[in-house]
This record gives C-alpha cells, structure tokens and sequence, in this order.
C-alpha cells in the first residue's frame, strides 16, 4: 500500500514567495506543493500537504497525523521557538517526524536557536530552502525502510 506522509506548515508559510524573499526565496507555499507531490510520487508516497496559521489548529493537524499517515515532515515556523503544545502534540504521535526548516534558524537571531522540537523529532532538516522537501521526502523513505526492516 502507498505509504501517506503528512507536510504540515505553520504560521506565515502561506506567504512564501512574497515574505522576505530574500530569506525564504521566491517559491510560494503552493508551488512548494506541486513539488511536493511530484517528489513524493518519485518515492511512492502520497502526501496530505497543510498549512496554519493557529497553534491550536496545527496541534489538532499533529495529532491526526497518527492515524492516517505513515510519517510527518513537519515545519513548525516560528511555533518551534515558542510552543510547548506543538511539543507535546508530537510527542503523541508514534510515527517518524522530521522538522524542517527553509533557513537554518541557529545561524539567525538568538531567539530562533530556542528550539522546543529539536529533541522530540527523529531528525531534522534546516536551510536548504524548498530542496529541504525533498530531502525530507528522500529521509523519509530511509526512515520508513529502517523501521520495516526492524
Ligand atoms: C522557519 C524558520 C523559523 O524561525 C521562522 O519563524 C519561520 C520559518 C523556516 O522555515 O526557515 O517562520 O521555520
């Protein structure tokens, strides 16, 4: 069966490609869909690709993850340096995670290396831009292999 991977974005990705460009490039948050799903389907996943700008709702977004997919890429946005619930709404889940970031946030202002995820996710990803995806994607499938074989 077709594995399901969950992308989740939070809050300000929607303005992807037209927020500080020069940081997060020109690729809007619905471009990096049709990216998503053409490098998903490379791999043979199917993705569920989401985006909010509410804590409680990307919460809610997490949580779902556990019954319907087989892993979550998830970037958190600015929720990573200040949400103790996105935290604990991973730590619901029994499926691999990868948090992923666009930048990397350790090389920018001192409040983004406040990272409430860092510890609970399986592995991370940060500042290759949109490539990331695919990154994760391909980081994903190793994961999803890993645990299989297990
Ligand atoms: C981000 C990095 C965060 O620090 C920031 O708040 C974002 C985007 C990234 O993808 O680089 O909104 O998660």
């Amino acid at each position: 069966m077709t594995a399901r991977i969950s992308i989740l974005g939070g809050p300000n990705l929607d303005r992807l490609g037209v927020r500080e460009p020069s940081l997060y490039g020109s690729v809007s948050w619905k471009e990096l869909e049709v990216l998503c799903r053409e490098w998903a389907a490379d791999l043979g996943f199917v993705i569920d690709f989401r985006q909010t700008n509410g804590e409680g709702d990307l919460v809610g977004m997490i949580q779902a993850a556990r019954e319907s997919c087989a892993g979550l890429i998830l970037n958190a946005a600015a929720y990573t340096h200040t949400s103790v619930a996105v935290r604990d709404a991973v730590l619901t889940l029994d499926i691999p995670v990868i948090e992923l970031h666009l930048t990397n946030p350790a090389a920018r202002e001192e409040f983004r290396r406040r990272n409430f995820l860092a510890d609970v996710v399986t592995a991370s990803i940060a500042g290759f831009g949109p490539r990331g995806y695919r990154l994760a994607l391909e980081g994903m499938a190793a994961l999803l292999e890993r645990k299989a074989g297990s």
